[in-house]
C-alpha cells in the first residue's frame, strides 16, 4: 500500500469517529512491518480525560494482535494541523521511534520520521 492509499484509509477511517464534544474527527491508519494495518479513530468520553486518540486507538489494536513493529502511521483529522499530538509520539516511539508519520498540509502529503518530530523522547 502507497503512503497515498495509507491517509485515504485513515480519511475515510475519521468517519467512524466518536467525538460528541469537541467535534473534532481523526482517523489513523497504522502499517505495520509485516504488511498488516490497523485502523484507529478518536474515541471520546464524558469524563473527558478517558477520551482516546486515533493513533492510539490503531497502535492498541495492532498490539493487541501480536504486533510490535510499525512502518508507518498516516492520520486525516478536521483539526487545523492534522499531526499526532504529543501523547500519541511518545506512545508509538516506545515501539518503533524510526516509523514514517504521514499526514496532509496544504494539500500535500508530509512525511517525517517519528524522532524528527518527537526528538529526545522518554525511553526507560
Ligand atoms: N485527537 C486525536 O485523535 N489525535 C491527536 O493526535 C490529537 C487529538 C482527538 C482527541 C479528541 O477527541 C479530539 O481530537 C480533540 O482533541
Amino acid at each position: 500500500m502507497t503512503y497515498s492509499e495509507l491517509y485515504d484509509l485513515a480519511l475515510k477511517t475519521r468517519e467512524n469517529a466518536y467525538s460528541p464534544y469537541s467535534g473534532v474527527k481523526v482517523g489513523a491508519a497504522l502499517l505495520c512491518a509485516d504488511g498488516k494495518i490497523f485502523t484507529g479513530v478518536n474515541v471520546e468520553n464524558a469524563s473527558f480525560g478517558a477520551t482516546i486518540c486515533a493513533e492510539r486507538s490503531a497502535a492498541v489494536a495492532a498490539v493487541t494482535a501480536g504486533e510490535r513493529e510499525f512502518c508507518a502511521i498516516a492520520v486525516s483529522g478536521t483539526m487545523a494541523l492534522e499531526t499526532p499530538c504529543g501523547i500519541c509520539r511518545q506512545f508509538l516511539m516506545e515501539f518503533s521511534p524510526a516509523m514514517d508519520v504521514i499526514w496532509r498540509q496544504d494539500g500535500e502529503l508530509v512525511v517525517k520520521k517519528l524522532n524528527e518530530i518527537l526528538p529526545a523522547g522518554f525511553v526507560m
